[in-house]
């Protein structure tokens, strides 16, 4: 078994072992045991997890509790939280029981922050079974729903006490959703590791699932670093956005028929390439990094207009009055934080 300590200010362990879920309630033992559990989960991951996880958490003695609501993005909302939350109040959870997230970053975004926020906040567990999660959204305490107006509008800092991650059940994860993680983990070779990039290229991981395990080791190191030094994206923890600027508006603009990973896979070769326009990057430096994504499945351009992009981009978390906060590219495998004005934001994309 890896695991890899999260040193924030409340620190906890993210385990990541092939086989584990059958041992989950073992696991929480040794960390919190005792308590009530509400277990939370979607329908999709209800089919294939749902039972094993609940038998091991009552073979270890849990009072066990489930929760399931309908899969996709789209129940990221404030209607579905508030169904959680009172399910939580209806189990007559207190502040020494605790929830557990079954399922990919929508239910660890949700069922964390009804963690967050309940009883003003209870212990909390990642089990996260997509890529994207594994790689990301199980670490670092970011929790939140959508708004009409916006993705992730809603939300707290809570970290996990514990994050548990059986790469064994990507094996039933959707191809495209696989896809849709590779994009995140080809983001964190840029954050200072240009070893993963050479390795992804060498290895697509789309063509290598044996080396799955020890790529999530490495991505959840490089967030765990990141995390600690920046709980609340101060400073280093922005880095996290490369491509995510631009991504949003291919996103949104396409209403959310591109998905995250996706979304970000473009805007970062959105950006490769105004970096190699503008000397940062060479070309052949560029083709490298879009020969990676295509490797990988992933889109490097999208029908999205530019125009629709940087508009989107203009109304981010990330801006401020007419100045936005972008991570550039600066060499191969490494970003810098660069404050830019919105007149000079298309300097910065190229599609
Ligand atoms: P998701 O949770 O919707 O999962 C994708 C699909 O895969 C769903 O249909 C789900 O049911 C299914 N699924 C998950 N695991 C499965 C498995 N093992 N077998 C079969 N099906 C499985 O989406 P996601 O890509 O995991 O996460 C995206 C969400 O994460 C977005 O809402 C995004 O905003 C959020 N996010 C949060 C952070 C953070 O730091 N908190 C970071 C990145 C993304
Ligand atoms: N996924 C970005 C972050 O956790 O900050």
């Amino acid at each position: 078994m890896s695991v890899v300590k999260v040193r924030t200010g409340k620190a906890y362990e993210v385990h990541i072992e092939r086989g584990s879920l059958s041992r989950l309630g073992t696991q929480l033992k040794a960390i919190k045991p005792e308590g009530k559990v509400a277990l939370i989960t979607d329908s999709q991951v209800e089919t294939y997890y749902l039972k094993p996880s609940v038998d091991s958490l009552r073979d270890a003695g849990y009072d066990v509790v489930t929760y399931v609501f309908p899969q996709g993005e789209a129940q990221k909302n404030s209607d579905e939280l508030l169904k959680i939350v009172n399910f939580l109040a209806d189990e007559s959870l207190t502040r020494s029981d605790m929830v557990v997230a079954l399922g990919g970053g929508v239910v660890g975004d949700m069922a964390g922050f009804a963690a967050a926020t309940y009883l003003r906040g209870i212990d909390y567990v990642q089990v996260p079974t997509s890529l994207l999660a594994m790689v990301d959204s199980s670490v670092g305490g970011k929790t939140a729903v959508n708004l009409p107006s916006g993705k992730n509008l809603w939300g707290a800092f809570k970290q996990p006490i514990l994050v548990l991650c059986d790469p064994d059940t990507l094996q039933t994860l959707p191809e495209d959703e696989f896809i849709n993680g590779c994009g995140e983990v080809i983001k964190y070779g840029m954050l200072g590791y240009p070893e993963l990039l050479d390795q992804l290229e060498a290895s697509p991981l789309v063509d290598h699932p044996e080396d799955v395990e020890s790529v999530i080791e490495q991505c959840v190191k490089i967030k765990a670093q990141v995390v600690a030094n920046d709980e609340t994206e101060k400073g280093q923890r922005q880095f996290l956005n490369f491509g995510h600027t631009f991504g949003h508006g291919i996103e949104k603009g396409s209403h959310f028929t591109v998905h995250h990973g996706y979304s970000v896979a473009i805007g970062m070769a959105m950006m490769m390439r105004a970096a190699g326009k503008a000397g940062v990057l060479s070309q052949e430096e560029v083709s490298r990094f879009l020969h990676i994504l295509e490797a990988h499945h992933l889109p490097t351009t999208t029908d999205v207009p530019l125009s629709t992009i940087l508009d989107i981009a203009k109304h981010d978390k990330k801006s401020h009055g007419h100045t936005i906060n972008l991570v550039l590219p600066a060499g191969w495998g490494y970003t810098e934080l660069r404050t830019t004005t919105h007149d000079k934001l298309a300097a910065y994309a190229v599609l």
